[in-house]
C-alpha cells in the first residue's frame, strides 16, 4: 500500500492506473476510521481495480472551531487499518498543500442545501463541495463511494457530479451500525458512556417514524415528525437539532406522497453532534 502525501505523486499514480485501463475507486474520508468507512472500502474493492482512500480533515467544512479541534485523528492507526483492508493507496495531504492560500472561488449550493445539515451548519456543504472537487481532480477516480449515513451529502455530491460533469460513478453504501443500532461515527468517541447508550434511541426513533409511514396510509409529514419527536423527547439528554421528513434525494417538503422518503435526525451533545436517517418508499 502506497502512502501518498503530495498532489504531484497522486496525479502520477492515478495517471499510471488510467493508462493501464484500470478502474479507480475513491473513498474520501476524514480519518479515524471505523467499520462504516471499511464498508465503503469493501464496496470499492468489489467494484474497481485500484482503491484510493483519502484521509484529510477538511477545515473548510467545519463551521465551528471547537468541532474542528475536537475532531479525532490518528493517522498511524488509519494506515494500519487500511493496509489490513487491502487498500492500494492512501492520499494523505497536508492542509497547506490542499489550501496554499485561501480559496478564490467558493461553491454556492442552491438546491438540496437549505434543509437538514445544510440549514443548521452554514457553509458546511460548500466546504465539502470544494474539497471534493479538488480531490476528484487530483485523484481522477472512475468511481466514488459514499455512506448513506450522510444522506444529504450523497444527494449533494450527486448534484456536484452531474452539474460539473465529473465523469465519475457515485456509489452509495448503506449505514453500518453498532449492535445497539447507533450509527457508527468517528464522533462517537466524544460521547460519554451514558450518552453513547441513550444515543441508540436516535435510530429507534427513526424506526418508529418508518413504521408509521409503512403502516398508516393516511400519514402526513407533520405526523411522522411528531412521532419521532415524541419518542426522542424523554429518551435523550442531547438537544434535538432537527427532525425532518423529506423526499429523497430531492429533499423537498411538499408533495412527499409517492416518493422515496428520508426521515432524518440530528442531535447535539456537548462534544459530538450525531446524525442518522432512514430512507424508504412508503405504501
Ligand atoms: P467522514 O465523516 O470521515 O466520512 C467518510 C465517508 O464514510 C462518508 O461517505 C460517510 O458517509 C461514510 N460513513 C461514515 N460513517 C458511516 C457509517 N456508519 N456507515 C456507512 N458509511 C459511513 O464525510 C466525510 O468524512 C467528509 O465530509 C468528506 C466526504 C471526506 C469530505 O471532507
Amino acid at each position: 500500500m502506497k502512502v501518498i502525501r503530495s498532489i504531484k505523486e497522486m496525479n502520477e499514480v492515478s495517471e499510471e492506473q488510467r493508462l493501464s485501463k484500470n478502474t479507480i475507486g475513491f473513498v474520501p474520508t476524514m480519518g479515524f476510521l471505523h467499520e462504516g468507512h471499511l464498508a465503503l472500502v469493501e464496496q470499492a474493492k468489489k467494484d474497481t481495480t485500484f482503491v484510493v482512500v483519502s484521509v484529510f480533515v477538511n477545515p473548510l467544512q467545519f463551521n465551528q472551531a471547537t468541532d474542528l479541534e475536537k475532531y479525532p485523528r490518528d493517522f498511524e492507526r488509519d494506515e494500519k487499518i487500511l493496509s489490513e483492508a487491502g487498500v492500494d493507496a492512501i492520499f494523505y495531504p497536508s492542509v497547506d498543500d490542499m489550501y496554499p492560500k485561501s480559496p478564490a472561488i467558493q461553491m454556492n449550493l442552491v438546491d438540496r442545501g437549505d434543509v437538514l445539515c445544510g440549514a443548521t451548519r452554514p457553509g458546511h456543504f460548500e466546504g465539502v463541495l470544494t474539497v471534493l472537487s479538488k480531490l476528484f481532480n487530483i485523484i481522477r477516480p472512475t468511481h466514488t463511494f459514499f455512506g448513506l449515513k450522510d444522506a444529504q451529502q450523497v444527494a449533494v455530491v450527486d448534484s456536484l457530479i452531474n452539474d460539473l460533469n465529473f465523469d465519475i460513478k457515485l456509489v452509495p453504501v448503506p449505514t453500518v451500525r453498532e449492535d445497539s443500532g447507533l450509527a457508527k461515527s468517528s464522533r462517537n468517541v466524544n460521547l460519554n458512556p451514558a450518552e453513547r447508550e441513550e444515543a441508540a434511541n436516535i435510530y429507534r426513533s427513526l424506526l418508529r417514524g418508518r413504521e408509521e409511514l409503512m403502516n398508516d396510509n393516511e400519514w402526513t409529514r407533520e405526523q411522522v415528525i411528531n412521532t419521532v419527536n415524541d419518542f426522542l423527547q424523554n429518551r435523550i439528554s442531547g438537544e434535538i437539532d432537527y427532525i425532518d421528513c423529506l423526499t429523497y434525494p430531492e429533499l423537498k417538503s411538499d408533495n412527499v406522497k409517492n416518493h422515496d422518503i428520508i426521515i432524518a435526525v440530528a442531535v447535539k451533545y456537548q462534544y459530538a453532534r450525531l446524525i442518522d436517517n432512514v430512507i424508504l418508499h412508503p405504501n
